[in-house]
């Protein structure tokens, strides 16, 4: 697998390094308040596991898995939810948690949703890594891992076509890899 990548952006220790200072961040603003994280599946499986084990909160966790349909590498803007069934967050702070803040589409679409149908005291953004570029959906990301450059990158959870989310790091595919 380490062949397939070109270079490496974030070491393994680089990125828990990063999660001890968001979990610091986190543990500040939403100490003694009721917080359910909403973890957006696939991707941010191993950014959720790692970072929710530092917080001490009495929190609660829900998942939630969509489909945002991509070409090789860019979301096409279709938003599918996978699953009927919203966690009942009426009245509480709701922390949503992705892999990565791209066109914007899939975390709009998450967010108006649960706005519009689940009444939350309010709807937060967190992400490991948001790509500086114009984005499709003006999304505002409340707590943000990196910031990188607009390239498809992968590990640590994010996939090319379901490959390489055990990474352990995250890294830029050889572009010879990336086809159509
Ligand atoms: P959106 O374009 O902001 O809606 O992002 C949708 C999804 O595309 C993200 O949750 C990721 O799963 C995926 N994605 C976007 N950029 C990358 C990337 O550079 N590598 C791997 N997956 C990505
Ligand atoms: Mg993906």
């Amino acid at each position: 697998m380490d062949a397939d990548v070109a270079r490496t952006l974030f070491h393994a220790s680089t990125i828990q390094a990063r999660l001890d200072e968001m979990a610091q961040d986190l543990t500040v603003d939403y100490e003694n308040t009721e917080l359910t994280v909403i973890a957006i599946l696939n991707g941010s499986m191993m950014f959720v596991a790692d970072l929710l084990r530092r917080l001490p909160l009495r929190l609660q966790v829900a998942c939630l898995s969509v489909a945002s349909y991509h070409g090789a590498t860019e979301s096409t803007g279709v938003v599918e939810f996978l699953q009927i069934a919203l966690p009942d967050v009426k009245g509480r702070r709701v922390l949503l948690m992705d892999d990565i803040l791209d066109s914007g589409r899939t975390l709009a679409a998450i967010r108006e949703k649960i706005l519009r149908e689940c009444d939350p005291a309010e709807v937060r953004v967190c992400v490991l890594l948001s790509k500086r570029k114009t984005r499709a959906e003006e999304v505002k990301a409340d707590y943000v891992g990196f910031e990188i450059e607009n390239e498809f990158v992968v590990g640590y959870g994010l996939d090319y076509r379901e490959k390489y989310r055990n990474l352990p790091y995250i890294g830029v595919l050889k572009p010879e890899l990336i086809s159509g």
